[in-house]
Order: structure tokens, then sequence, then C-alpha cells
């Protein structure tokens, strides 16, 4: 975790583009992949974004299970180059990432389907990063953590961890999740505003953070009810937003992709409303190479 200066305040800021495949996803193919390598698996299939495939693509690399990655055709060159490395086979598919949820579900009969937004294995694998944040704090909560979401699968990943750190008494008190989703493809962040308990069906634009475009967001309801339990908000960014940050990042050394430039984004717009004396958390969830030559 390092500190930062954003908008004049301090915050912290973890830095999970640098696990082994360039993104946080890593903490919860660890543990997805350590399960299905228990249970002898000898394939398995994955849909995603790019970089849960680039994850669960690596870990089973490692544990020696074959692997079959469907992802949308407009997938950065550099995610869909990384997955193929690791010997995986890649399926393009047409559409948007819910056609590519959709062509994956004919496959699961045959195979595992290490699915990082189905299996809650993978959430227990994410909340890590809420246990790291708390020891590096000496075993305290922050005020705030400012996270993206698409999915979901850091978002609730975090909220397990530090509810576990809450109820076995570690912490004294849950941290405000502050959640980032791109203004072009919002349905959480609309659901919020109309303090509606299900995500809204949105009519969603493109956005160049690919890693959140989600529009039909499996786990909506339970990522609106954590947010909310939490005293957290949901932010809007941008495309320009996006692109100014992540273009004002690598000048302060840091160069992360579009997605996570957004997380970055929305923190700007949270740290002006921020308590006096509050610690906010935030995380940089991938690398900036993955993407470097669209
Ligand atoms: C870099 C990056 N950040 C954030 C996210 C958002 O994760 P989720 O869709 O689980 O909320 C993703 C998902 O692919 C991602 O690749």
């Amino acid at each position: 975790m390092i500190e930062e200066e954003v908008c004049g305040k301090k915050v912290l800021i973890k830095m999970d583009q640098l696990l082994p495949t360039g993104s946080y996803k890593d903490r919860g193919a660890s543990l997805l992949i350590s399960y299905a390598r228990e249970h002898k698996v000898s394939s398995l299939v994955e849909d995603s974004s790019g970089n849960a495939g680039c994850s669960i693509a690596a870990y089973s690399a490692r544990a020696g299970i074959s692997c079959e990655i469907f992802v949308p055709e407009h997938t950065s060159v550099g995610k869909l180059r990384q997955i193929e490395s690791y010997g995986s086979k890649i399926r393009l598919v047409k559409g948007s990432r819910e056609d590519v949820s959709r062509k994956v579900l004919e496959q699961i009969w045959e195979n595992f389907y290490a699915s990082h937004v189905y299996n809650p294995l993978f959430l227990h694998g994410t909340k890590t990063l809420a246990f790291e944040v708390c020891e590096q704090l000496g075993w305290k909560s922050p005020g705030a953590i400012v996270v993206p979401v698409g999915n979901g699968t850091l978002l609730l990943g975090v909220s397990i961890g530090f509810g576990e750190l809450h109820s076995g008494g570690i912490i004294d008190h849950l941290p405000k999740i502050i959640a980032v989703q791109a203004e072009n493809c919002a349905p959480l962040l609309r659901a919020f505003e109309l303090n509606r308990k299900d995500p809204e069906g949105v009519d969603a634009q493109s956005t160049v953070a690919e890693g959140i475009a989600i529009e039909r967001p499996i786990r909506g309801t339970q990522i609106l009810k954590a947010v909310r339990d939490s005293g957290g908000i949901f932010v809007g960014v941008s495309e320009q937003e996006i692109i100014d940050t992540w273009k004002e990042l690598p000048k302060r050394g840091h160069f992360v992709e579009q997605t996570a430039a957004a997380t970055i984004a929305g923190l700007k717009k949270y740290i002006s409303k921020s308590g006096p004396g509050e610690t906010v958390v935030s995380v940089f969830t991938g690398h900036g190479l993955k993407t470097a030559c669209e």
C-alpha cells in the first residue's frame, strides 16, 4: 500500500496491478483453482472480460489443469496474448459481455465452470485485500474504501473481508464502501440513485473501462445491499474523466489500465466529500501494459 496525494488529500492505494498476472483477480483465482486441483478437476471453462481469464489461465497452468476462456471479441489484445501464453484456449464471442456468459453456460455440463462471478470461493480469495489493508493499518479499519464495480468480485470480497474482521472483534467499525461505475454502463449507480433494491435496466454505451462494462450484474442485489449497509455510496465517472485520470497517473509513475483509472477518477470525486481525518483507501486493480497497444 502506498501513500498518494489526490486533490490535496492523502490517500492510501493498494498496488494490486503488481500481482503475478497484473490484476487483483489473482486473489480469487488462487483460491478457486486450488479448490479445483484438490478436487482433481482436469479441465475447466471460464468467461471473462479479460483479466479474470488471465488469472484463471495462469493458475490453471500452474495446477496442470487444461483451460478454455470465453471472452468478448473486442477484448484487449494484450489480455488475449497473455491468456494464450499460459497455454489456454480462447473462445472469442461476438456481442456483449452478457452474450459471452450465455455462451459459456452451454459448455459447463462437461467441464468444471471456474466462474469468478458465480463461485463464492473467488470472493473468499478477493477478501484478502481487506485483511491486508487492515494489517497494514495496524489492524485498524479505514474510514472508506473506493473500489470499481462491474460484477462486484472485488467489492463483495472486500465487504466479506471487513465483515469477518468486524464480527471477529479485530476491527471496531466497517469502512464505507465507495463503488465506482462508468456512467456509460451504470445499472448499479442508477438503482442506488432511484433507491431500488435490484439493478436498473440500462441502455449501456461502450466504455474504455472494459473491466466494469457489465450491463446486468448477476450479484447486483447483493452489491447494492453491501454498499448501503456500509453507509457508502456509488460514484459515476464519465469517459473524459477516466481518460484524463489515465493520462495523469503515469506522470506520477503509475501505469494502470483504463478500468483501474476509472476507480481513481471516482476517488477524486469522493475525496471532496470525505470527512476530515478520514482514512481513505483505494486500489490499482490492473496493470497498464495489458492495454498499452489499444
Ligand atoms: C482491472 C479491473 N478492475 C476492476 C474490475 C471489476 O471487477 P468486477 O466486475 O468483479 O466488479 C475488473 C474486472 O474485470 C478489472 O479487470
